[in-house]
């Protein structure tokens, strides 16, 4: 059969509109895949991603030209970072079971998320909130357990039981080998406090009064802590305050905080959204006297929903990609807006919330607020996320997906004993090769997809993705939006042969397909090897897949 006429059969396989009818089993899918494409993966050899070089391009295929010797910046590992609010289920549940539970844990902290982050890199996590931040008084948090002060979350009137205090998320932070993120309170609390939060953990033993009741508190050597937010969404929850006030509480709060010899990096709290004005007001304000120390600036941008979390159309799966893309915009316009009063770019951005946000009614345990099941589409919303960061790897210092466990755009679910990964953690375990590397200029010349949003015709990137290079490995990694059609990519390499290549790839037949507690490995990465020769290596994409492609340079 000719190429255009299995291609044409596929196409009339077309998958409708709703997910539910688009799933079809794994194996069928990669039948249909390979009759239509002989150079497709066989569906008895599904860990092979093959090229045969004699075919003829694909009409409507792809070009990824990376060039090694175009560096953008180094991929910060804490771009990879993550949230961890107390909220619903995220700590208790999701990482504190206490030291007494049935469930594995190490001094009270789930097992299962500890082994599981560890997997993650060196990168950080964000604690208390989020709003909560906002209402915590730390020293409810430290102590003697049985004597620490029982309050009313922010969330809900539920106790919270402050059984998860500063000792117990260092202690987390250790365990799982991730840099501790704190966010001080701004809205309901003074500079005095948050100073002295500081002094708690950072003060060497013996120096201070607070560093004495810390050593008191078990814990002798100081925690060094450098990321410390001083606010979070001001212009909301935290305090609804104007750009103008919250600048003045900001200068309050940073005002001769001493580092004990730690670098301390400041978070401001940045806008809801890309919203430019509230950069502009703040950093006037800023400019118009003394400038007070900002390492971050902290938009947050949650692409929300189309549809629902397992219940979309093709339309709303291709919108929900297109909103999730905005971040580059965002990106570009806080950059530009900080540039104009900080010429030197020494203030970085520090996406601290991300993630996509769906209504209610995929929550495992009711009592988890805000908790939904993540399937395929925000496994590609996160991996489309992570590629923007890294192709702004010079701007973009840190930035945090809501949240780690139990939560919105989750790596993990838990309940009780049972435990699972969601595909979003794949991404991010598939990603983890570009902490730390240098981010490379990558061109891609891609046919667009056209869907319609709001009455309107739009149309989104059909691939994307970001290079990095640590010595003479290339990681490249790729979101191919398409839905039903599967794509031919040429990567070429500027001025450097390839002497092997590899790809990892996560994807599904079914578009929300998902991990749950009985079928946890449903949504799992798959290898195999890629033929290259010269600088080019060749590869089909499936539809709706996300790939990291690593290219040893010769
Ligand atoms: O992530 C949930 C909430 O969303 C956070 O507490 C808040 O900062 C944001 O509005």
């Amino acid at each position: 059969m000719q190429y255009g006429r299995r291609l044409r059969m596929l196409r009339a396989m077309k998958l409708s509109h709703s997910p539910a009818r688009t799933r079809m089993s794994r194996r069928s899918a990669l039948r249909a895949l390979s009759t239509a494409l002989p150079w497709a993966i066989a569906p008895s050899a599904a860990a092979r991603f093959g090229f045969s070089k004699a075919r003829a391009a694909a009409p409507d295929g792809a070009v990824v030209r990376i060039d090694p010797s175009r560096p953008i910046g180094r991929i910060q590992p804490a771009v990879h970072s993550h949230f961890a609010e107390h909220i619903g289920g995220v700590i208790y549940d999701g990482i504190w079971v206490g030291p007494e539970s049935k469930i594995p844990n190490v001094d009270g902290i789930r097992k299962d998320t500890i082994d599981h982050v560890r997997r993650l890199g060196k990168v950080a996590v964000r604690w208390p909130g989020g709003c909560f931040a906002d209402r915590y008084h730390w020293r409810d948090g430290i102590g003697p357990s049985e004597r620490r002060p029982r309050r009313f979350g922010r969330w809900r009137d539920d106790t919270e039981t402050n059984r998860f205090g500063t000792r117990e998320f260092l202690r987390f932070c250790k365990l799982a080998g991730v840099e501790p993120y704190f966010a001080a309170n701004v809205g309901t609390g003074t500079p005095e406090e948050f100073q002295q939060w500081v002094e708690y953990v950072n003060a060497p033993a013996g120096s201070t009064t607070l560093a004495d009741e810390r050593v008191a508190n078990g814990d002798r050597e100081p925690a060094a802590v450098r990321y410390w937010g001083v606010g979070n969404e001001s212009w909301g929850c935290g305090g609804k305050f104007t750009p103008e006030d919250y600048c003045r509480e900001y200068r309050r709060f940073t005002e001769w905080v001493p580092g004990y010899g730690v670098p301390l990096y400041f978070i401001a709290a940045g806008p809801n959204g890309n919203d430019t004005a509230w950069t502009r007001r703040f950093f006037a304000k800023w400019a118009d006297y003394s400038r007070a120390p900002i390492q971050g600036w902290a938009p947050h941008y949650y692409c929300g929903t189309t549809g629902h979390a397992l219940n979309f159309t093709h339309d709303q799966w291709y919108e929900m990609l297109h909103k999730a893309n905005r971040m580059e915009a965002l990106i570009n316009d806080q950059w530009a807006a900080l540039g104009e009063v900080d010429k030197e770019h020494k203030i970085k951005l520090v996406i601290d919330e991300w993630g996509a946000w769906h209504p209610e009614g995929t929550e495992i345990n009711r009592r988890h607020l805000f908790e939904q099941m993540g399937c395929l589409r925000d496994a590609l919303v996160a991996a489309l996320t992570l590629d923007t960061f890294h192709r702004h790897a010079e701007k973009v210092d840190m930035a945090n997906i809501a949240q780690l466990v139990n939560n919105l755009h989750s790596l993990f679910l838990a309940d009780e004993d049972k435990f699972v990964a969601t595909p979003t953690f794949h991404v991010f375990e598939l990603y983890r090769p570009h902490q730390g590397a240098e981010a490379l200029h990558l061109d891609v010349e891609t046919p667009a997809v056209a869907f319609r949003a709001g009455g309107k015709e739009e149309s989104i990137f059909r691939l994307a993705g970001s290079a990095s290079r640590s010595g003479k490995d290339l990681f490249l990694t790729l979101v191919h939006s398409h839905v039903t059609e599967p794509l031919e990519v040429s990567i070429r390499v500027a001025g450097a042969s390839v002497s092997a290549a590899r790809r990892t790839a996560i994807h599904h037949a079914a578009l929300n397909a998902h991990n749950t507690f009985e079928r946890p490995a449903e949504v799992a990465p798959v290898a195999g090897d890629v033929p290259a020769q010269g600088t080019e290596a060749r590869i089909v994409l499936e539809p709706a897949s996300i790939s990291r492609i690593d290219l040893k340079l010769a």
